[in-house]
């Protein structure tokens, strides 16, 4: 049951609204004067405070004062006889939840504190709703113990305190989004918003009043002012995914929002100071973009003082049985009723081997797939994607023949690649070296070879 401090300097009047309270079950506790209320409610913070407006010591107002000064989601009550009502709207403005009137009605009385105990649990679950969050963005919920990853992890804990933009790069799936949640909740921003611009998802008309927002006219259909994301997110972090496909004109913006931390909505003249940390993502090599005038330089330049590299998952292989028990942790998590005992070692065993080109995000379709597919207690080999399970073709140096039922060429290149990345550890340039082919033409092909991710 929510807890009340009734104050008020004259006994009866607060004997009988505590009476009235404590008797719908409500916890109660009095107190005579604004001093003793503040001590108590420091002792104890307590849901609602009910308390005369008029007191000696120290005032209803400036008790107001002070207690959404320690406590901004006090809730706070004013009880105010006639003569004083504008002193209670006054209150009001300050922050009190609501007024009433001398003498107390037993039912506005019961009916106002069960309105404010309403809204103190609702911010209470939202504040543990929050909480929730922070929780599961936190750098520690970053899965996998090889020392790539303590590296990254390394890295967020060192320029997540500071105000710097960060690049995040790395393949598709590599977990650049979740890189950046973690920045951001283990910043003094965790507080704040965070936002996330896909930019390669919106049309590029759309981009720039998407970011700065519009003022009321800007063009047709605008019929009224809207603020963008940057402005969305004050005192947060804005995470610019996909920058490398940012259009040219939106990225010499955006450097002028990284100098100046200003931003101009479309139709609008004034400039509106923005702060805002930014973060950026890309699977591109922005370098060879800037090299060839799809990146400008001096926004390049800008970005990448501080890198945040994420290995693709093929190089920290050791980190493949982590991520697809939890993967399957999560899935008998939130289906009780479906429990998956396990992955086979078999099937871990292909796991392990396989390169991943979509990573991740690849991974953990495979084990969300291989769940629905399996029929028993646990995950088997036949349970996984085909380009997984398939043992690879053997092929012996001289003697390989096409069997008479055929084979997939396509299948048969895979492996080849697969083969050869298998064998240099992942590094794709040293696999390329081994295949007798070039870095870009290899790099080509496993983009061939990745699962698309879903829009
Ligand atoms: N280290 C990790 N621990 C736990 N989950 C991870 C990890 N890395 C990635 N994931 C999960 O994998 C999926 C893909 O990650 P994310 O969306 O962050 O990748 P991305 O690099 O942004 O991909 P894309 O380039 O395709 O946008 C997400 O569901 C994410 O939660
Ligand atoms: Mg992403």
């Amino acid at each position: 049951m929510p807890s009340i401090l009734v104050v008020d300097d004259d006994p009866p009047q607060r004997e009988i609204v505590g009476v009235i309270l404590e008797g719908e079950g409500y916890r109660v506790e009095t107190a005579g004067g604004g001093r003793a209320a503040l001590k108590a409610y420091r002792r104890d913070s307590f849901d609602v405070v009910l308390t005369d407006l008029k007191m000696p010591d120290l005032a209803g107002d400036a008790l107001l004062d002070a207690l959404i000064r320690e406590d901004p989601a006090a809730c706070v009550i004013m009880m105010t006889a006639h003569g004083t009502i504008a002193s209670a709207v006054e209150a009001m403005k300050k922050g009190a939840f609501d007024y009433l009137t001398k003498p107390i009605d037993r039912d506005a009385l019961l009916m106002t504190v069960r309105r404010a105990a309403d809204r103190v649990s609702l911010v209470r679950e939202n504040r543990r709703l929050k909480e929730e969050l922070e929780d599961r963005f936190r750098i520690e919920n970053l899965v996998g113990s090889s020392g790539r990853m303590d590296e990254v992890r390394q890295m967020i804990r060192r320029l997540a305190p500071t105000p710097s933009t960060v690049l995040i790069t790395g393949e598709s799936g590599t977990g650049k989004e979740i890189v950046a949640r973690a920045v951001h909740f283990a910043s003094p921003r965790r507080g704040g918003p965070f936002r996330v611009i896909n930019c390669a998802a919106i049309p590029e008309t759309l981009l720039e009043s998407e970011l700065f927002g519009y003022e009321r006219g800007a063009f047709t259909g605008a019929a009224a002012a809207h603020p963008g994301l940057f402005e969305a997110a004050q005192g947060g972090t804005v995470l610019l995914d996909e920058i490398g496909e940012m259009p040219l004109p939106m990225q010499a913006k955006i450097l002028r929002v990284l100098q100046e931390k200003e931003v101009r909505r479309v139709g609008g003249n004034t400039p509106l100071t923005v702060d805002v940390r930014i973060l950026a993502a890309t699977n591109r090599d922005l370098e060879r973009d800037m090299r060839t005038g799809r990146f400008r330089a001096d926004l390049y330049y800008r970005l990448c003082g501080l890198v945040i590299p994420l290995p693709p998952l093929r190089e920290r292989s050791t980190d493949v049985p982590e991520l697809a028990e939890h993967f399957l942790a999560r899935h008998n998590r939130e289906n009780p009723d479906r429990r998956i005992l396990g992955i086979t070692p078999a099937a871990m065993e292909r796991l392990v081997q396989f390169p991943w080109p979509g990573n991740v995000r690849q991974l953990q379709s495979a084990i969300e797939r291989a769940v629905v597919l399996s029929s028993g207690d646990w995950i088997d080999i036949k349970d996984l994607p085909a380009e997984i399970r398939e043992r690879p073709i053997s092929i012996g140096q001289v003697d390989f023949e096409i069997p008479d039922e055929g084979f997939s060429f396509e299948g048969f290149e895979r492996e080849i690649i697969f083969k050869a990345l298998r064998k240099s550890d992942g590094v794709v340039a040293r696999a390329a070296r081994l295949l007798g082919m070039s870095y870009r033409t290899l790099q080509y092909r496993l983009e061939k070879f990745a699962i698309k991710k879903e829009p």
